[in-house]
């Protein structure tokens, strides 16, 4: 049985259902709750017991290290060896917010499970009251990697926790949809002087760019586009500042993600003219009704009509007018093709700017890289 409360809606550590929830962190215990991007699936990072059961719960590899998520700064030097001035602006000017910063891990604080054994630990503040609540009456450092199970669409409403992991935890604060709809930018201030983002998010490049006061490189792998042949992933790792050694880049990046059920694919690359991306669509649907399949459609709200009466399910998922929306809307969009049973889905590329890039980085990934051009 999973205890499940309504939470309150403004910051309040003494809230009967957030001391319930953080009684159940402190004895180890699972617990679902809201942030500002996705709903995490929480527990005592300093607990290697309660740890192993967040990765048990989601069927999650052990070798995917999870994020510290903290609730105020005296926390953070607790945790880690030092806090370069880099990475200190950056917490200074988006926390609490969507950024999880990668520092050097003070030893012997953290359950070893919760990093998979890597001397750096990546730390965020969350911008949610009930996330905030939850973490301060717990007192502890709360590992908590999105809710769902491994593989599924990160939750942005409860209803997808329940879906998910209903009966696997013991407990899950429901405080309504996330803000951002997509996790945390993941970043690393390096020893080469720039910031390296391992995981596009909330905050964009060109915002971490404006508060660091450096360069901003994007992983590769991770630039919203699907690696290129030949690049090795990782080679040009730089160290993060003041660690000792520094190993895989953001690990969790080589499983695949956010897959739904049916074969998706994106069409495009986000500045193709749309009528042109619409005509190949469409043959594509024709093609794959010939072929017996339950077709789907993912598209800015704006180009939806090229697709009413060609496909089963046409979903408008934000748009180009507000690519915000299309962030918040992303993985509620991909669950709902696979209630209704969709096997085969088309998305159109979003243009890759801002909020863009990390859409176009949870797109892509759902699609296992699948992608046409036009
Ligand atoms: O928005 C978010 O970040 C959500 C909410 C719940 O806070 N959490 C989340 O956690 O997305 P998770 O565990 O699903 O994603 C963790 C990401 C992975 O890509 C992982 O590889 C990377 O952060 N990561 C964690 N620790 C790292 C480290 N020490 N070095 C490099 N990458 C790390
Ligand atoms: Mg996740």
């Amino acid at each position: 049985m999973t205890k499940y409360w309504i939470a309150p809606t403004e910051y309040n550590p003494q809230h009967e259902a957030i001391v319930e929830a953080a009684a159940m962190l402190r004895q180890g215990e699972q617990v679902g709750f809201p942030t500002e991007t996705v709903y995490g699936l929480g527990a005592d990072a300093r607990n290697t017991a309660a740890v192993e059961g967040i990765f048990a719960a989601k069927g999650r590899p052990s070798d995917n290290p999870l994020i510290v998520h903290i609730a105020d700064m005296g926390m953070l030097e607790e945790l880690v060896v030092q806090v370069d001035p880099v990475s200190r602006k950056l917490a200074e000017a988006f926390w609490p917010g969507p950024l999880t910063l990668i520092l050097p891990l003070r030893p012997g604080v953290l359950s070893p499970r919760v990093t998979a054994g890597l001397d750096t630990v990546g730390v965020r503040m969350p911008d949610h009251p009930v996330a905030l609540s939850l973490i301060t009456a717990a007192a502890c450092p709360v590992a908590a990697p999105s809710a769902n199970r491994s593989g599924r669409p990160s939750p942005t409403l409860a209803e997808h926790v329940r879906e998910d992991l209903g009966g696997r935890i013991a407990g899950l604060l429901d405080g309504g949809p996330t803000g951002v709809g997509l996790e945390s930018t993941v970043a690393m201030a390096g020893s080469d002087g720039r910031v390296h983002v391992l995981r596009p998010g909330g905050i964009s490049p060109a915002e971490l760019a404006l508060a660091a006061g450096c360069a901003v490189v994007v992983a590769a792998a991770d630039a919203g586009h699907p690696p290129q042949p030949g690049a090795a992933p990782g080679a040009d790792a730089p160290q993060p500042a003041g660690a000792a050694e520094f190993r895989p880049r953001a690990p969790g990046m080589k499983y695949t993600h956010y897959a739904p059920q049916g074969e998706l694919t994106v069409v495009g690359d986000g500045h193709a003219e749309p009528a042109r991306v619409a005509e190949r669509i469409n043959q594509l649907l024709h093609e794959a009704h010939a072929a017996g399949q339950r077709t789907g459609v993912l598209v800015p709200a704006e180009h939806a009509a090229y697709y009413r009466g060609a496909a089963d399910l046409v979903i408008p998922c934000g748009s180009l007018a507000d690519p915000a929306a299309t962030g918040r809307e992303l993985f509620a969009a991909l669950r709902r093709f696979d209630e209704a049973g969709v096997t085969r889905i088309y998305a159109e590329a979003y243009p890759a700017d801002g909020i863009g890039l990390a859409v176009m980085n949870r797109l892509l990934k759902a699609a296992g890289n699948r992608i046409l051009d036009v």
